[in-house]
């Protein structure tokens, strides 16, 4: 593989780029009020750690009212929590929680769809004559009859078109049909959404991470897809020009220029120029979630070409920057993607960690959890993503810190790889993202310098971090044999098995490991 050309950051940097975000997702994290379900005042209780951890930036998945038939993806009330997380106070204390340890905090905001039992649905259902019907998206029927599109639905893989008994009309629903797509091209559903951001913004968030952003704008002439597009509908029909406007002035509301916030896009694509679209000029959103990344195997071509093609395709957005990311609540733990191997685990958070760009971790992946198995018949998510939703291990001893009856099974070894067993231990996988994360802050070259990949004939990706006179070299053995690096030296920073830091490198790498070298 050829060697890609260095590239140099230049410009100030905003305090989401030497960023690491840490995912938190509220049903799944700690439970306080032991009912078996993660809540806001048990995230409260483990702030320190987070803070431990020496992450700089939580993103919140919703704690919104919600019926959760898609876990809180499916919001009824936009400014209330959900009792089962707590209430506005427990929200606000986390908020000063956060902020008091230096660690800032975004909240998911859901724009493409809410509840069906959200009062706006309620009333354009139970009113076709309200102003409430044109912010959802109708159809009459197709002139034979039936859906008025052959769009099918994620999850269900049925038409993405709802029948209105009452009305006779269809509307469209991108997920479930319990989630009714939002007509942004009505001004009024924007200025809607837009307080609901000033709501949030006022209880002192720092940004927001936007749900399916790409479908906000809409071809304005729905039509048929091809046959072989079906399911995948929504992907082609959406990543419309009319999003744009949209982010622009959403980008204004949240990140205007006296404070600085973030706005992750989730912008669901394979294709990394596309992905790198949506920050436009640096007035689309602050950065993406890599869905590249997150569906890189365990290979070291598959990942020279990730971080050369994101090189590329970032090479010419001098305000924005890739971020990658493992893991997070709609797929795999990256440890059960690589087949369950510690040493994999390890060596893929040192690429996460050491890669140009800002990382975002998923609750447990720093405890190298691995998805929890769901006995058949007890299944909870619509979208089959419910065993990266397992609850976080607390303690060694059973429930793991939990009331007895957790929503979801724990995942596999959670005693032995809970925080409390983890944290007694100097190599433990939590002791390695400790050392990361640190050894990151430590360095320029790693937070913010170019990026340069060294050609190799072997199993072995290397790249070198270069800023001002600060250098780091990182190697990464995806081979399952040794590796022999001799030309790379230079004192051990970390290592994935935890052993050997500070002491010169001995040439070697053991299978799938990896190690940061300061030359
Ligand atoms: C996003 C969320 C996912 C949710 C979907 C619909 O992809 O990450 O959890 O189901 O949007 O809101």
């Amino acid at each position: 593989m050829a060697p890609t050309q260095p590239t140099e950051t230049t410009h100030d940097l905003p305090w989401w780029k030497t960023a690491v975000v840490y995912q938190v997702y509220p049903r799944s994290f700690a439970d306080a009020d032991g009912d078996g379900v993660g809540d806001l005042p048990g995230i409260l209780s483990k702030v320190d750690h987070i803070a431990d951890l020496g992450v700089d930036c939580v993103w919140m998945s919703p704690f919104y009212e919600s019926p959760m038939r898609d876990n809180g993806y499916d919001v009824s009330d936009h400014c209330a929590i959900d009792p089962v997380f707590g209430t506005l106070e427990d929200f606000d204390a986390l908020v000063e929680a956060l902020h008091e340890r230096g660690i800032r905090l975004i909240v998911d905001f859901v724009p493409n769809h809410v509840s069906s039992d959200h009062p706006w649905f309620v009333e354009a259902v139970s009113d076709p004559d309200s102003e409430r019907r044109d912010w959802f998206i109708w159809a009459d029927p197709a002139p034979g009859g039936g859906p008025p599109f052959n769009w099918t639905a994620s999850f269900t893989e049925e038409s993405a078109w709802e029948l209105d008994e009452a009305s006779g009309q269809y509307y469209l629903h991108l997920f479930l049909p319990e989630q009714p797509d939002l007509n942004w091209s009505n001004p009024a559903v924007e200025a809607a959404q837009h307080d609901v951001l000033r709501f949030w913004l006022d209880r002192g968030v720092d940004g927001f991470r936007i749900d399916v952003i790409n479908a906000i704008g809409k071809d304005p002439e729905p039509r048929d897809v091809p046959e072989r597009m079906e399911g995948i509908a929504h992907v082609v029909l959406t990543h419309h020009e009319t999003a744009m406007p949209l982010i622009r002035r959403i980008r204004a509301l949240v990140d205007p220029p006296e404070v600085e916030r973030l706005v992750v896009g989730e912008v669901v694509t394979g294709d990394l120029e596309q992905q790198a679209s949506y920050c436009g000029d640096g007035d689309g959103v602050s950065c993406t979630v890599n869905f590249v990344s997150i569906g890189t195997k365990w290979d070291r071509d598959q990942w020279h070409l990730l971080i050369a093609g994101m090189e590329d395709a970032y090479a010419d957005h001098d305000a924005t920057w890739p971020s990658y990311v493992l893991s997070n609540h709609d797929n795999p733990r990256q440890r059960t993607r690589y087949g369950g191997s510690e040493a994999r685990a390890r060596s893929a958070a040192v690429l996460l960690l050491t890669v140009r760009g800002t990382p975002s971790l998923y609750q447990g992946e720093e405890l190298g959890l691995e998805d929890a198995v769901i006995p058949a018949g007890t299944e909870v998510d619509p979208g089959g993503r419910d065993g990266c939703r397992a609850p976080i291990p607390w303690t060694i001893e059973a429930p793991h810190g939990w009331g007895e009856d957790t929503w979801l099974p724990f995942p596999p070894d959670a005693g032995a790889r809970s925080v409390e067993a983890q944290r007694a231990d100097s190599t433990s996988v939590l002791a390695l993202y400790k050392q990361l994360l640190a050894a990151r802050k430590a360095s320029p070259a790693l937070q913010q310098g170019s990026l340069e990949l060294l050609a190799r004939t072997d199993d072995v990706l290397a790249y070198r971090r270069i800023h001002g006179d600060d250098e780091r070299i990182v190697a990464v053995n995806f081979g399952d044999a040794p590796a022999d690096v001799t030309d790379l030296a230079g004192t051990v920073v970390v290592a994935s098995n935890g052993l050997g830091a500070g002491r010169p490198f001995s040439g070697r790498l053991g299978p799938d490991e990896a190690v940061v070298l300061q030359p």
